[in-house]
């Protein structure tokens, strides 16, 4: 399987750090923030992976990661021209992806648990899309999933509500099939003004393709001061953790 990385955006909760320094490149533990998705990914055996950013951020991207060897991984690159939505981001994904299924990391997300179990999970469905869930404490700030318990099935998922219907949040970790591509042409910008993964992963709802798992380590959407905070701390110990074994 291959992966997909999103390190675009503006960055705008976490000004002024971001004002000369893309986001993903701040520091989470002692590593780049984006060095946590890759990692995540190389462990879970994705060695192939695009890396897509706004063209100001590539110099900097390619001083850091380059081909992606020091991390034992391959890493390409791709433009996206404006941040105009992380549907529209993974449209640049298009030809890197071919007919395989893939997995698509939002590059501001660090997590404890590993990625294998879940793309060996997704492999055997063999079709459609799987998200992963985590409840949380603030759910205002994030896609929102309403679930059918019944059938164990995600009934819609809403981006960002006002009144949560419940606190499992829709993590920035995805699997998709090649269908994604068709479903990003089907969207409209929201209001917001961007194409939102959300609503393709509603699309997957209607025609019965969504799965999900959740998360039983700790997630940190690492976008604003204080999550960002959070998500060293947490790095840290995980790697204190990993060196007393
Ligand atoms: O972290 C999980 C949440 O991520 C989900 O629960 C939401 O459903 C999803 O919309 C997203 O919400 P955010 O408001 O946190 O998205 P944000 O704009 O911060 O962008 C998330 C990542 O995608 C970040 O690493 C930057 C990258 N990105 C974003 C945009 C809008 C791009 O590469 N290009 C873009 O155009």
């Amino acid at each position: 399987m291959k992966g997909v990385i999103l390190a675009g955006g503006t960055g705008s909760r976490l000004m002024p750090l971001t004002k000369a320094v893309n986001k993903h490149l701040l520091p989470v533990g002692p590593y780049p923030m984006i060095y946590w998705s890759i990692m995540k990914l190389e462990e879970a055996g994705i060695k192939d992976i695009l890396l897509i950013t706004q063209k100001e951020y590539l110099p900097q991207f390619h001083k850091l990661i380059g081909t992606g060897e020091e991390l034992g991984v391959t890493v390409t690159y791709q433009v996206q021209p404006a941040a105009s939505g992380i549907s529209d981001g993974l449209s640049y994904a298009k030809r890197f992806a071919g007919k395989e299924p893939f997995i698509l990391l939002l590059g501001d997300n660090v997590f404890e648990d590993s990625l294998r179990p879940f793309t060996e999970r997704f492999e055997k469905q063999g079709k459609g899309a799987k998200v992963l869930l985590k409840e949380v404490n603030d759910p205002e700030r994030f896609g929102i999933a309403e679930i059918d318990e019944q059938h164990n099935k995600i009934r819609s998922i809403i981006e960002k509500p006002e009144k949560p219907p419940t606190n499992l949040c829709v993590t920035g970790i995805y699997m998709y099939d090649a269908e994604v591509f068709s479903y990003i042409e089907q969207i409209s910008p929201s209001k917001r003004g961007e194409l939102e993964i959300t609503d393709v992963n509603n699309l997957y709802i209607e025609h019965s393709q969504l799965t999900y798992d959740v998360l039983t380590g700790w997630w940190v959407d690492a976008g604003t001061h204080e999550s960002l905070h959070l998500a060293s701390t947490l790095a840290y110990q995980a790697l204190q953790k990993g060196q007393e074994k």
